[in-house]
């Protein structure tokens, strides 16, 4: 039985991904910039089995069906295409962070399910085309194949790599807040700013300056004009959201209370940027000489349950080898 494992960490979008100029073939409409993160990583394991009658995917030892299984079975179509095959699979894969914590896990869940099944299916398949791959499950998964900070521009196919995780230290706290009641996809909310949203176009002209300056200031390692920037993406990113119908919205008045902090602290000279997708936690990009003092800060506000601190990691890995 041929399988194969493969770690994958998640990232988050510094200038954002919101829009498709395909839909069919999940083609984003702007330019992100991404950064792979340390923490919140998934394993997991594809094992092909002429024996099985469908494909099973198993979460955190969960049998998961429907739209999960869907998803996953598509991409392992592409895989069995490419490999000439029509075994089915096993997949379990493992978050290391709380799924309860409602936090997106997709990206790094689609990178990982890549990268294990070319390689369990026997094909030697270069880094740009496992990207696309994931890309193709769901777009923020392609960035999760690169280390570092990692591009995914409008109507690729695949990321590429910008510049490697020791690049810039930087710091990434995640200040995770109560759920609220279960919020609308990526997928869904995506779509329904496209057809309703008055802001959307606005959104979509705007973003490729946002992406120029963020790619910049990642070069020259200038927090002011990456914060800047990111903040930039994020609020208008949420303003098409809001605008939609019925609206886009996911923050709680914990997402409210970071947001306000963050800024009162940047007020008392602390650089601290926030950024927020789609779900209620904000991430607070900093300097790792004051991340203990943004910690603290953030720790403390009502309706924050916890803050996990991220640097910049790696990029999507076999487990006996990288993805090439
Ligand atoms: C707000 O990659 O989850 O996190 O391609 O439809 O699966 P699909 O969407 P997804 O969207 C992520 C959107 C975002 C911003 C970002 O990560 O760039």
């Amino acid at each position: 039985m041929p399988s194969a494992t493969a770690l994958a960490h998640s990232n988050i979008a510094l200038v954002k991904y919101w829009g498709k100029a395909d839909r069919l073939r999940n083609l984003p409409a702007v330019s992100s910039l991404s950064l792979t993160l340390d923490g919140l990583a998934t394993r997991t394991t594809v094992a092909f089995d002429e024996g099985l009658a469908t494909d099973e995917l198993w979460l955190n030892g969960q049998r998961q069906q429907g739209r999960p299984l869907q998803r996953a079975s598509r991409l392992l179509d592409t895989v069995r295409g490419w490999a000439g095959s029509s075994s089915c699979a096993h997949i379990r894969s493992t978050n290391d962070f709380p799924t309860a914590s409602g936090l997106a896990s997709s990206a790094s869940g689609f990178a990982a399910l890549a990268a294990a099944s070319c390689a369990a299916a026997g094909l030697h398949v270069e880094a740009p085309r496992v990207s696309a791959l994931a890309r193709a499950a769901s777009a923020s998964a392609a960035r999760s194949i690169h280390p570092g900070f990692v591009l995914l521009p409008r109507g690729a196919e695949a990321a590429e790599p910008w510049a490697a995780a020791d690049h810039w230290p930087v710091r990434l706290l995640i200040a995770v807040t109560d759920r609220g009641p279960k919020s609308v996809g990526s997928t869904e909310g995506m779509q329904r700013c496209e057809e309703t949203s008055p802001y959307y176009s606005a959104w979509v002209e705007g973003a490729e300056a946002l992406y120029e300056r963020a790619k910049a200031a990642v070069r020259q390692r200038d927090l002011e004009a990456l914060g800047d920037a990111m903040e930039q993406s994020t609020l208008r990113m949420h303003a098409a959201m809001h605008a939609a119908v019925p609206p886009v919205f996911y923050w709680l008045p914990a997402t409210i209370a970071v947001l306000r902090r963050v800024w009162e602290l940047r007020a008392q000279g602390t650089l601290a940027y926030a950024t927020m997708d789609a779900g209620p936690h904000v991430k607070v990009l900093v300097s790792p000489a004051d991340a203990d003092i943004v910690y603290r800060a953030l720790n403390e506000l009502p309706g924050v349950s916890e803050v996990l601190v991220n640097s910049p990691g790696p990029g999507c890995q076999l487990t006996d080898g990288g993805v090439e």
